[in-house]
């Protein structure tokens, strides 16, 4: 018997097994009370009385030595698995890798552009107050654009204050967020999402993406927004292109201008995209009106600045030649794959 017991202690000692399953065969097989160190004690019993003790010493050295190694192992199972992550590293890859939403494509390929010309990248509230908004934007009290028609109010409009919530309507906003805690020179793009209360269809939709850019500085005049933009149409769009300014009215530009470029469909032939002009327009500009900068506390007469605002969506379109704005955001594969080399 007592050689049985060096075996098996032998046995205990060399045991290798890893993981929790090897952990509890082991248990079974020499801890538990039926495993092989129980049988012995059941055993040892018969043994007669002289031989009792010695065997007994023996067996119970065996029986402390596998329920230390039982300890052990369970540590280090314990200790493997949480340092270990289970993966299966022989599952095959998948062939179906995701790609690059293409506003997001349009978005890092505007700041990319804009960043070489010294433009940093700001950001900025989708819930915004009236003031930055509108108010500092120089919107007059009884602008259409503070109805609840073409605005999502946050809380409802009480007694008109400035202080009502809402979802922004356009990147300005963060014009002001910029200057009202960073004196000129100021030179950055604020890319992000807007809302306007409107229907949903092919053109329209309550939420889409602009880029506004902001200038100012000393001495900044029309023909810096004019070289800045058309640079930027020809980096975007490629040489061929053409550019025009159209005059137009902002509140918080004077002079203002919508710039048009060549439409990619037709190459300026006409269709049904630039209604038969040849143009589209991709942006709304202007000179940084006088009582905006004061709003924000910068001198109109030491500064002058430019501000342009773009929809991401829109120079998506006429890049990719999509030609309804809902897919942008229906999460159909089929359209989302289709930018997967552009990736
Ligand atoms: N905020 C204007 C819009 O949403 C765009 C714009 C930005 C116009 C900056 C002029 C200057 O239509």
């Amino acid at each position: 018997m007592e050689e049985r017991i060096q075996t098996l202690l032998r046995e205990v000692q060399d045991y290798k097994g890893r993981g929790k399953q090897a952990v509890e065969s082991f248990r079974l097989k020499f801890v538990s009370k039926k495993g092989l160190i129980g049988e012995l004690f059941e055993e040892l019993k018969k043994v007669p009385g002289e031989q009792k003790k010695a065997v007994g010493k023996v067996l119970n050295e065996l029986k402390q030595a596998a329920e230390s190694k039982l300890a052990s192992l369970t540590a280090e199972s314990e200790e493997s698995e949480s340092t270990i992550p289970q993966v299966d590293l022989t599952l095959p890859v998948s062939p179906d890798i995701g790609n690059l939403h293409p506003l997001s494509l349009t978005r890092y390929r505007i700041i990319e552009i804009f960043e070489r010309l010294g433009f940093n990248v700001a950001d900025g509230p989708e819930i915004e107050d009236d003031w930055h908004n509108f108010s500092a934007l120089n919107f007059p009290e009884n602008h259409p654009a503070r109805e609840m028609q073409d605005t999502f109010f946050v809380k409802k409009r009480g007694d008109g204050s400035d202080q009502d919530i809402l979802l922004r309507t356009h990147t300005s906003n963060v014009q002001i967020r910029l200057m009202e805690k960073q004196k000129p020179p100021i030179r950055a793009i604020m890319p992000g999402r807007v809302y306007r209360n409107e229907a949903i269809s092919a053109r329209a939709h309550c939420f889409f993406h602009q880029v506004e850019g902001l200038y100012v500085d000393r001495n900044v005049g029309f023909a810096d927004l004019k070289q800045t933009l058309y640079h930027f149409a020809k980096e975007m769009y490629g040489k061929d292109i053409d550019i025009r300014f159209r005059p137009s009215y902002f509140p918080f530009t004077e002079p203002s201008a919508e710039i048009d470029i060549t439409c990619l469909i037709c190459k300026g032939a006409g269709c049904n995209v630039c209604k038969y002009s040849g143009w589209v327009e991709i942006a709304g500009s202007g000179m940084v009106h006088p009582n905006v900068l004061r709003n924000c506390n910068i001198d109109p007469d030491e500064f002058t600045g430019f501000a342009f605002g773009m929809g991401i969506e829109r120079v998506t379109m006429l890049k990719y030649q999509i030609n309804d704005l809902r897919l942008y955001s229906e999460n159909d594969v089929r359209f989302l794959k289709q930018f997967q080399s552009l990736t």
